[in-house]
């Protein structure tokens, strides 16, 4: 594993404007919670997520772990939360059980970790900034898991303060497909700069001719769908699919309530027609898929249309968006700085997915970006676009 604390100090990066981030996430985490109840942020919500006062703490302990003890050579200000906070030691079913920290006293530990890890970045500089960039992301990223969880509980009581601007209301609804030729598609990011170890080695890979939507699928396609069959017709679903949505009874996507509202950044509105479908399972996004002749994109694909510099597809950054491919290393991989990054993941049932959301940083979006969860979950902001072979 390449050292944390002799990497040299890179040109572009400088200490002060990586202490401007941890800060600006910081006021984001805080800006989050403000106008959520203790009550709230201390109860679970769902089997799938922690409560939103443990991913508090979560965050403080990874800073203090990564920060104050592992680049600051430091002791970490509490050494006895580690385990507690370890997201590999304590699955997020069991975290409500857990003695973790409450509301006051998980601010007081962000605001103390915070205060170790600028002191260390003062003394020590903070090289070339990779524990940092872990650090930030880090917590930006838990800022979209938290607001899965506020989405998911319906909590009323926050604005909608991270919302991006939406895409144009183009491309017929997801339908209009473009053509991208065979050629050499370039994955995963280079060697310099802060990556995730699952974008590495950056490697090249020949692919044949496909179509990609130029839009994802909206609100209005996915009601043709439903109000088509869509949920119905036996023959769009593999057989897993099958089993899980007739499990849970699943009619529409999440936060769709039924009678023509959806549950929409804090409130219930009317369904945007225009808007891309959101809060879609992979195995619901399968099945569109082959309602429409079509299927998923790959992962593969997705980046070549993504970085293609002919034309580009649109609607990034609205939605994830759910490709056919599983969560494994590229070629060569080799986990860094941490196993429980991804690499405890590779080989599962997990699915990729690429882009972003509303309610992702832009920090961490990237066209190399891998985001990926279990083909059945729907707290996601993610939907849908669609692939031909060409
Ligand atoms: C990349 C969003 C799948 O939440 O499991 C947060 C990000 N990793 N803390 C996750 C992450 C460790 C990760 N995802
Ligand atoms: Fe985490």
């Amino acid at each position: 594993m390449p050292s944390l604390k002799t990497t040299s100090r890179g040109a572009s990066v400088s200490d002060a404007a990586l202490l401007t981030a941890l800060a600006g996430a910081r006021e984001r985490t805080l800006a989050l919670v403000a106008g959520i109840s203790v009550e709230d942020l201390e109860r679970v919500h769902s089997p799938l997520m922690s409560p939103l006062v443990w991913d508090l703490g979560h965050i403080a302990a990874f800073e203090d772990l990564w920060i104050v003890h592992r680049l600051g050579g430091e002791e970490m200000l509490r050494e006895d939360l580690a385990e507690l906070y370890d997201a590999f030691e304590t699955p997020r079913a069991r975290r409500g059980d857990l003695p973790f920290l409450r509301t006051g006293e998980a601010h007081d530990y962000l605001a103390a970790v915070r205060e170790r890890s600028v002191a260390v970045t003062e003394r020590l500089g903070a090289g070339a900034g990779v524990v940092h960039e872990l650090v930030i992301r880090h917590e930006l990223q838990h800022q979209e898991t938290m607001l899965q969880t506020i989405n998911l509980a319906r909590l009323p009581g926050w604005s909608g303060p991270l919302q991006r601007p939406q895409p144009a209301r183009a491309g017929r609804g997801g339908l209009e497909l473009l053509e991208v030729p065979a050629g050499e598609a370039v994955l995963g990011a280079g060697p310099e700069g802060f990556a995730y170890d699952n974008e590495r080695p950056r490697h090249v890979v020949d692919l044949p001719a496909f179509r990609i939507a130029r839009t994802p699928v909206t609100n209005a396609t996915w009601l043709s769908f439903a109000e088509g069959g869509g949920y119905e017709r036996r023959e769009w679903w593999s057989e897993e699919a099958w089993a899980w949505k007739q499990e849970y009874d699943i009619t529409h996507p999440l936060n769709w309530t039924g009678d023509g509202r959806e549950w929409r950044i804090g409130e219930y509105t009317p369904i945007d027609p225009d808007a891309p479908v959101q809060h879609v399972s992979w195995f619901e996004a399968d099945a569109f898929a082959r309602a429409h002749g079509a299927r998923l994109p790959t992962e593969q694909e997705w980046e070549r249309a993504a970085t293609w510099d002919q034309r580009t597809i649109e609607g990034i950054g609205y939605g994830w968006e759910w490709t056919a491919s599983r969560f494994s290393g590229y070629p060569g991989f080799v986990a860094h700085p941490y196993k429980e990054y991804s690499e405890v993941f590779f080989g599962g049932d997990y699915r990729v997915l690429r882009g972003g959301s509303w309610a992702t940083a832009a920090r961490v979006a990237s066209p190399t970006f891998r985001n990926w969860d279990h083909p059945q979950r729907r707290q996601i902001f993610a939907g849908v676009r669609l692939a031909e072979d060409a």
